[in-house]
């Protein structure tokens, strides 16, 4: 691994513990203006201070992000889909030089393995390493779900594997049962959940600790922190899991005093 992707890498898994909280607001890409996303810049305004990076579209983070802002850019460089569509026919609409002016500190798209574009996914995957390994800038590889897939540790194993056999430095997938299995399957390349549709605080936290303790290096969450009643509790709950090793009860307290 060369300086430049070991330093883009350490910007966004803090080195003190190992583990990142990445806040992902890119939802708009593929289903429009989003319950609590509708103002980005005002959501995530508070949030940043507690964010280790934000996972973003380059349309979004022109609109809404300032420039001064010191949190490093996950940027979503895929597209080309909607929620009115078949989801896994997604395409690359963003490229490197603009991934570059944006000073991204990282790229990412999906990729569908099951789904009817699975090939045309995994191909949009392989480019995005070429050139991050060209200029130094690490990919992390989301495993999306088609809408028939079944999100156990057999699947997202499979899924995960070969995003990291495809060159993919981080792995975005989703928590289940067995988690361990899907971390093992990726080796020494980190693993960070996604928290999908948005779930009562404690459920949201407890999947949370569940996913470290596994052996997640953290989160790249979303619906769970902005749609949360209070969004600050909520991400200062996940970052105590996740940095500080606090227990559900702890995190959960965490989040309780910042709602009052
Ligand atoms: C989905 O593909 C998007 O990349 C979201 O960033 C991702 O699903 C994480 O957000 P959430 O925690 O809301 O699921």
């Amino acid at each position: 691994m060369n300086w430049g992707m070991k330093n883009r890498l350490s910007r966004i898994i803090k080195p003190a513990s190992g583990r990142c909280v990445m806040l992902a607001v890119d939802h708009g890409y593929f289903q429009g203006p989003t319950t609590g996303l509708t103002d980005i810049g005002k959501t995530v305004e508070p949030l940043l201070q507690y964010a280790d990076a934000l996972m973003i579209t380059r349309g979004a983070v022109r609109n809404w992000i300032d420039p001064a802002a010191e949190i490093p850019i996950i940027l979503r460089v895929s597209g080309g889909q909607s929620i009115l569509k078949e989801l896994s026919n997604e395409i690359i609409t963003t490229n490197i030089d603009d991934a570059i002016r944006i000073n991204a500190s990282a790229i990412t798209c999906s990729v569908y393995i099951g789904g009817e574009y699975e090939k045309q996914t995994i191909d949009n995957l392989s480019k995005l390493v070429d050139e991050g390994e060209k200029y130094g800038i690490p990919v992390l590889a989301v495993t999306a779900v088609g809408k028939e897939m079944v999100r156990d540790a057999r699947y997202l194993g499979l899924a995960s594997r070969i995003c990291v056999e495809i060159g993919a430095h981080i792995v975005k997938t989703y928590y289940t049962e067995n988690f361990e299995k899907v971390v093992a399957a990726c080796g020494n390349v980190p693993v960070v959940i996604a928290g999908g549709k948005k779930l009562p605080e404690k459920e949201a936290l407890q999947m949370t600790y569940n996913a470290v303790s596994d052996g997640a290096t953290g989160v790249d969450m979303g619906r769970n922190i902005f749609q949360s009643d209070s969004p600050v509790g909520m991400i200062q709950a996940v970052r105590a899991i996740v940095h500080e090793g606090k227990s559900l009860d702890e995190a959960y307290e965490i989040y309780e005093q910042e709602k009052e």
